[in-house]
Order: structure tokens, then sequence, then C-alpha cells
């Protein structure tokens, strides 16, 4: 007997009804008990009001073993579909912890490939929301497939479309690595955790006794290991900051950063800034209060703000226009490059070159960091990483050397032996190969050893070395630098260049891909 309209639309209720309700109630409550959201609550937060159109909507599992034939979900714990952010279209999938504990089935994997197809066919941004057990148990080989073919598509798409990884529980064994090949990773600070391998087979292995917080809990990514580009207090603060950082990315590779009309006069002059740097050269300033005086409003979103923390990266908008910065941090070892903060400063100068986010540099830089460490762990070649990044970048470059641009760190941080648009320095610069006291011991040290006074002449010496070189007028004699400018009109100076660079088009050599020493 065929079933009338009725029960057929009862049947879709029933079946809608039943995606809706994830893995039931007392799962639900029990997530919210621990301060986390549900897949939808958290894709409601995250997209504009009424625009998620949900794909895959009745994809269930289809495995047997284990007592699974007797409990196939609508949805199989995955929620997937597009929908808007301010606007623009996004593709977005949410891993629901309620049912099977979020974990990656070979179906639930087909659906984030077919939403990751679609957001590539139609050149939209991909966020996903990740809380999962990782790979299906009970599927095997079956749910590592599904990974590898994420992973391939991740992969295939970084570049062209902007990714988000939003971690909003667990994300442990190899299903770190789809966040880890995306642009960006944002944690939730007590609720989330990331690792290879847990605190239990670590203390199988190497004996060590460590917690999941302490091992892979937001704070530790975000200040250790770098893996977190953003910490969220809750999961609400989390898809507020993804909102907020696709605002200074395009929509894919071929289109630019969305402008917005600003609130702030381009031609606003900032007197503090003429005063902010200390008399003497050796004593810190915040190069933060530099950034925040100069770009729009104040507003800048910092990238791994308590990693490497000698290097400052972030967004912000100049006449409204997103600008990625990079920035030494004179107040964190006085502004020093090291390891962390090359690779730090290179993954997101590449980050910027492939979203065509124009590159404005701060300089207060005394070189490299000296000692074992560094060179045992490889400072040449995660230098390099910095180096390369600035070079093969061919967005609007613009630098604005505040004080020190030392040696090494001098051509590496954007100069205009590199390429860079538009160079220029502060009255307070001083370009040279090293700081004057070094220079001094390595030019003088026997005169000074044989002089009658040896102190004095170390004064005096260091003094005409001063005068000689820490200045930015040979440089600029040299063309090195396209003007030296007063620091309370850098910002108009900024908007200025980026308008005039508008139209920049520069290519690089044919080639299948360079090879950036890793
Ligand atoms: C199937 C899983 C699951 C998984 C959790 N569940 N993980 N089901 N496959 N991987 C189920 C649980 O059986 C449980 O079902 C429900 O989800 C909730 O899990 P709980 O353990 O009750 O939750 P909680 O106490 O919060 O602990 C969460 C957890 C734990 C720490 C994530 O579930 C856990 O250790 N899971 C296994 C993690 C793991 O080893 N995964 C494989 C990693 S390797 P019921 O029915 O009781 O509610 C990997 C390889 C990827 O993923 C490789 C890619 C290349």
């Amino acid at each position: 007997m065929s079933s009338s309209p009725q029960d057929k639309l009862d049947r879709l209720n029933e079946l809608r009804q039943e995606a809706l309700a994830g893995g039931g109630e007392e799962k639900v409550a029990r997530i919210h008990e621990k301060g986390r959201l549900t897949a939808r609550e958290r894709i409601h937060l995250l997209l504009d009001e009424g625009s998620f159109q949900e794909t895959g909507v009745f994809v269930q599992h289809r495995s047997h073993e284990m007592g699974m034939d007797k409990y196939r979900p609508v949805g199989d714990g995955m929620v997937t579909g597009v929908g808007r952010i301010d606007g623009r279209q996004v593709y977005v999938f949410a891993q629901d912890f309620t049912v099977f504990g979020g974990s990656m089935s070979e179906a639930n994997a087909g659906k984030i490939c077919r939403l990751m197809d679609q957001a590539l066919e139609n050149g939209c941004p991909v966020i996903g929301l990740n809380d999962s057990g990782g790979a299906r148990i009970q599927e095997g080989v079956r749910s590592l497939a599904g990974y590898a073919e994420i992973f391939w598509r991740n992969t295939m798409a970084s570049g062209v479309i902007p990714q988000i990884s939003a971690i909003l529980g667990p994300c442990a064994g190899g299903a770190v690595y789809s966040p880890a090949i995306t642009d960006f990773t944002l944690m939730t600070d007590q609720t989330s955790y990331m690792f290879v391998t847990g605190p239990n087979v670590i203390k199988m292995v190497t004996n060590e006794e460590v917690s999941f917080e302490e091992l892979g809990g937001a704070t530790t990514h975000s200040t250790k290991s770098g893996v977190a580009h953003f910490q969220a207090a809750t999961d609400q603060d989390c898809l507020l900051m993804s909102r907020r950082l696709l605002s200074f990315l395009p929509q894919n590779n071929l289109e630019d950063p969305p402008r917005i009309v600003p609130n702030d006069r381009p031609e606003r002059r900032e007197e503090k800034l003429n005063s902010i740097i200390p008399a003497d050269n050796k004593k810190p300033y915040d190069m933060l209060d530099v950034i925040q005086l100069i770009v729009d409003e104040g507003d800048f979103m910092e990238v791994q703000p308590r990693h490497a923390q000698n290097l400052i990266c972030g967004f912000a908008r100049l006449d409204g226009q997103p600008v990625g910065i990079v920035a030494n941090q004179p107040r964190v070892q006085a502004g020093v490059l090291d390891i962390a903060s090359s690779i730090k400063g290179a993954r997101f100068v590449r980050t910027c070159d492939c979203f065509n986010v124009p590159l404005v540099v701060f300089e207060d830089v005394p070189g490299f960091l000296p000692g074992t460490d560094q060179e045992f762990g490889g400072i040449i070649k995660h230098g390099a990483k910095l180096l390369y990044a600035f070079c093969e970048a061919t967005v609007p470059k613009l630098t604005v050397i505040t004080r020190k641009a030392y040696g090494g760190a001098y051509d590496v941080m954007n100069s205009k032996h590199i390429r860079a648009d538009w160079n220029v320095a502060w009255p307070s610069a001083e370009l040279a190969v090293m700081g004057s006291e070094g220079a001094v011991n390595v030019l003088y040290r026997n005169q000074i050893a044989e002089s009658k006074d040896p102190e004095a002449e170390r004064a005096r010496l260091t003094d005409e070395y001063t005068q000689t070189y820490a200045n930015p007028y040979i440089a600029a004699g040299l063309g090195y630098l396209d003007d030296v400018i007063e620091p309370a009109d850098t910002r108009a100076q900024l908007i200025r260049a980026l308008g005039n660079l508008a139209g920049k088009k520069q290519t690089l050599p044919p080639k299948k891909h360079g090879n950036i020493p890793l």
C-alpha cells in the first residue's frame, strides 16, 4: 500500500529531526556541561543569520562491523554546508561530538571532500569546526583513507582559497595534519587540544607524565609550539575571531581582500611618534604602540601574539585597505631575529602574499640571535625562510625603519635590494653592519689596547662610528631608501605609497615551485 503525501512529509520531518538532534539530548547536555557548543550551535554563531544551506543532510555511514548496522545516525556526525559571513560566501563543516565522538568515517569524510571541491570550484573560503575523537575506530583503514582525501584537498586548495581551522574539542593523531596544512588554526582555552600522540602513549614510550592541557592545550600551542595562531576564551569568542580574520582575506587568490570605508582620516598625523624612540638606542619601546598609532582606528588583529614575541605579525587596515604587518618588537629580546620568529614571519609573509595582502614592515632589528642553541637548531636555514619569503613575495611591499637595521637582518627585513617597493626611515634610523660597540671592538681592538687611556679612546671611536654610520643618510644617499620621513607623518605616507602601488604587477620566473629552505 502506498503512503499518502502527508505520510511522506511526516517521514521527511522525522528524518530531519533526527539529523538536527545529533546524538540526542543527553549527549548534548554533556558537552554543554563542558563549556562546548554543538556543531549546529557553532554554525549558527559563525554565519550571518539565516544564511546556512546544509549539504549531505541525510548521509549515513555504511559500516556493518561491530554492531554498527544497528545505529546509522542521520548526517553521521558531520554538518556541512554553505553560508555567508558579512555577506560573503563561505563553506563550513562542523564535527558533531555527540555522534560517535565526532569521529571521522568514510561517509562523513566524503561530505567534507565534496564541500572542499565545491569551495574550490566556487572560489570561496573553507572553515572547519573541529571537535573529534579522530579516525572512527570501527571503520579502520577506510577512515584513514577519508583523512588522506581531506589532506590532499587541503594541499590543493592551499594558496587558492583561505582555509581556517577552529579547534573546539579534541583533535588528535594524524587528524591534526588537516588543520596544520590550513592557513590559520584557532583554539579554545581549556576545551580543545591537539597532539600527534596523547599523554598515555607518551607515558608508555618515554615515561614522561603530562596532562592533556599541558601537552596540547590552547596555551601550549599559542605560546610554545606556535601551532595555533589564535587562542580564544570560549566557542563564541573563537567563532567571532574567525569572522574577523576572514574580513582581512579575499575570497580566493584571484581577488583582492575586501576594502572597507574607513572611519579614520588618511592624513591623520600622530605627534607622539616623533618622540616615541628613546634617546638611548639601547632602551626599548613598544612597537605595538607604533602600529596602533598608525593603522585605521588603532585596530590590529595580531597573529600568534604570544609566540615568538620578538616579531609582531598581524592584520590591520590603512585607509580601509587590509595590510599584513611584520614588525620587530624591541621590547622582547631587543627585537632580535631567532629561529621561532623567522619561521613565524616567513609563514605570515607567504600567507599575505598568496592572498594579495600588501606587506608593511616596521623595522628595528639588531640582527640574528647568537648562540649554539640557535646555530645547532639551524638558524641558517630558518632565517633563510624569512629572507626567501620576502624575496618571493610579489604583493606591494613597504618598509619603515624606525631605528636599528643591522647586518644580515637589514637585508632580510624587506630591504630595497630584495625588491621592496617603498623603503623609508625615520631620522632615528641606524643602518649599519653592526652596532657601534661591536664595530669598534672589531676594527680598533689593538688601537684601543695600545692607547694611553683605553676607555677614553673606545668612547671617542664609538662616537666617531656612531656619527659616521648610525644614521639613515648614507643609505638614503645611495638610493636604498626612498625618503627619510617625519615619524608623525608615517600613516599619511604609507597610505599614499600603498595607493601608488595599487596597480603593481610582478611575476616570478616560470617554475614548478620554488624550493624554500624547510
Ligand atoms: C569511534 C569514538 C571515537 C573514535 C570517541 N568515540 N572517539 N567512536 N571512533 N575514534 C566515541 C566514544 O566511544 C563515545 O561513545 C563517544 O564517542 C564519546 O567519547 P567519550 O570517550 O565518552 O568522550 P570523552 O570522555 O570526552 O573523551 C574524548 C576522547 C576519547 C579523549 C577523544 O573518546 C578518546 O580517547 N577517543 C579515542 C581517540 C583516539 O585514539 N582516536 C584515534 C586517534 S588516531 P558512546 O557511545 O559511549 O557515547 C587518528 C588517526 C587519524 O585519529 C589518522 C589520519 C591520518
